[in-house]
């Protein structure tokens, strides 16, 4: 039997509103996307993650939904999508896309009802509760900042919204919204979608009795204290998704965003009858450190090597900082960044990359007036929030659109991204876009990288080295984080993340064929 195309498969996530623009708004779109899915081919991915695009107000940007079986005017229309997926298929490219399932937006109809009367049957798809003491029904603060309830003035009761208060939560135990969201899988895999991510996954049903929670102080990165979510009632419902799913050929696939710190208690998702698929956020919110990012890997490979599922390795998303600015900025993050890559490319499982990934962009400083994401409004610019990694594709040209639109750019793009357009970075062999297509290719053609075991070798501190072999070939692969001079095994160098000679210096990478 094959194996599964998904358990080791290379996505590249399109952050839809900033890939390409095909009709000058300055935001980018679904024929934008297919006009650049030769780029995608060339470049040596499995396929893609599409971000939202439904009808949405743009709240938080397509995580709130206001029609689940629909594409906005916007961004397109469903007969785009159609085309897009099958030019995909055609071009050998899966296409994973977005689904919301734990909040939607204030204006889909089912909250417009909820809100215009209480009675009305849809009310019950929402967490509406009367307020305690005067103020919210319980302690929760919103992921965005503030608290996790507003105040319905007309029936002096308070809905739930784990993030915005434009994105109120769904009460997943009303059966309706479960069979809901059921004919929505179904609606987007008879239009041949390759498989979900599924947004926030661990939230969808909050304990019954809505507990006060405990913040940790300051709040980490990681959601294990949120006692009131991650509830059992998730695993028959998981397990039901994945009947669903299975029920289609060629191997739909899920990924959950479950960011949990816990790998034992996030292996429990990707048991073998439920989810396929969970981001590792433990390996993105580590340091530059041989010894954690070890730990890191470890941790996660015991905990889904224990249930039988392949990890997901992820360091760049559009929800965080950029790599080479979170590892230090400047040279020196740019060149670590090239080195995690081919860490990433060499670690067994599925990865995931950001667009913009491959071709080194660094997170962007922006001006506060063209700020847009509700992060910064809601902690009133104490946090930068989430711009500054969205920043359009630079494509090909100049200011002020590098080729990503004939319009204006919805976020301003720096001017010196001159020296990093796709096609600056095209014809360099040096390049960071080259380096990337390589490994690709490399990762590909390699049993041993995509499907081999694999086992630590010692290495001197501050070091990683580890061996992927297929029985017939094996591949080192050597980082040097933050040790002394590192000399490289002996074997083919197939490819390092810069000039190396015996000695891998600090900040550096290399794939050996041994
Ligand atoms: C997820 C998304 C993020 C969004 C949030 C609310 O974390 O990745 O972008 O803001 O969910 O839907």
């Amino acid at each position: 039997m094959t194996r599964p195309w998904w358990r080791n498969a290379v996505i590249y996530e399109i952050y839809v509103r900033s890939f390409a623009d095909s009709d000058g708004d300055g935001v980018g779109d679904l024929s934008g996307i297919r006009s650049r899915l030769p780029y995608l081919r060339a470049l040596g991915v499995d396929g893609t993650w599409l971000t939202p695009f439904y009808p949405s107000p743009g709240a938080d940007h397509g995580y709130d939904v206001s029609d689940y079986v629909d594409v906005d005017p916007r961004l397109g229309t469903l007969e785009d999508f159609d085309v897009l997926v099958a030019d995909a298929h055609a071009l050998g490219l899966r296409v994973v896309i977005d689904i919301v399932p734990n909040h939607t937006s204030s204006e889909h109809a089912w909250f417009r009802n909820a809100l215009s009367d209480p009675q009305h049957a849809d009310r019950a798809r929402y967490v509406f509760r009367p307020g305690r003491d005067g103020g919210p029904p319980n302690n929760w603060t919103s992921a965005f900042g503030g608290p996790a309830w507003t105040l319905d003035q007309a029936s002096g009761k308070y809905y739930l919204h784990f993030f915005a208060p434009e994105q109120p939560d769904l009460d997943w135990h009303n059966e309706t919204v479960q069979a809901d969201f059921e004919r929505i899988l179904r609606f987007w895999l008879d239009r041949g979608v390759d498989g979900f991510r599924i947004d926030v996954a661990q939230a969808l049903f909050k304990a019954r009795d809505l507990h006060d929670m405990q913040v940790p102080e300051p709040r980490p990165p990681f959601g294990d204290w949120l006692t009131a979510l991650q509830q059992p009632e998730l695993h028959p419902l998981y397990r039901r998704w994945r009947q669903i799913a299975d029920g289609y050929p060629g191997g739909r696939v899920y990924v959950a965003e479950i960011v949990l710190e816990d790998q034992v208690a996030l292996a429990q998702y990707v048991r073998p009858d439920e989810l396929q698929l969970a981001f590792n956020f433990t390996f993105l919110h580590e340091q530059w450190n041989a010894e954690a990012l070890r730990g890191r890997i470890r941790e996660t490979l015991d905990a889904f090597g224990g249930v039988g599922a392949p990890a997901s390795w992820v360091l760049e998303n559009h929800d965080v900082t950029r790599l080479p600015t979170r590892y230090g900025g400047g040279e020196e993050g740019r060149r670590r960044a090239k080195a995690a890559a081919l860490l990433l490319l060499a670690l067994p499982g599925a990865v995931f990359l950001y667009a913009g990934q491959e071709l080194g962009l660094e997170e962007v400083e922006l001006p506060d007036e063209c700020r847009e994401d509700p992060i910064f409004f809601r902690t009133n610019g104490e946090q930068a929030g989430r711009d500054g990694c969205r920043v359009p594709i630079p494509w090909s040209g100049g200011p002020p659109a590098f080729g990503f639109t004939t319009g204006t750019p919805w976020l301003p793009m720096p001017h010196a991204w001159v020296e990093l357009t796709v096609a600056a970075q095209e014809h360099h062999s040096s390049s960071s876009l080259a380096f990337h297509r390589t490994a690709f290719a490399l990762r590909r053609e390699s049993e041993a990288l995509r499907e081999g075991m694999f086992s630590w070798r010692e290495s001197p501190p501050g070091t990683l080295l580890f061996e992927r072999s297929d029985g017939g070939a094996t591949v080192l692969c050597a980082v040097n984080v933050d040790g002394d001079p590192l000399e490289l095994p002996a074997g083919d160098v197939l490819l390092a993340s810069e000039e190396v000679g015996s000695l891998l210096p600090p900040g550096a990478a290399a794939w050996t064929r041994i």
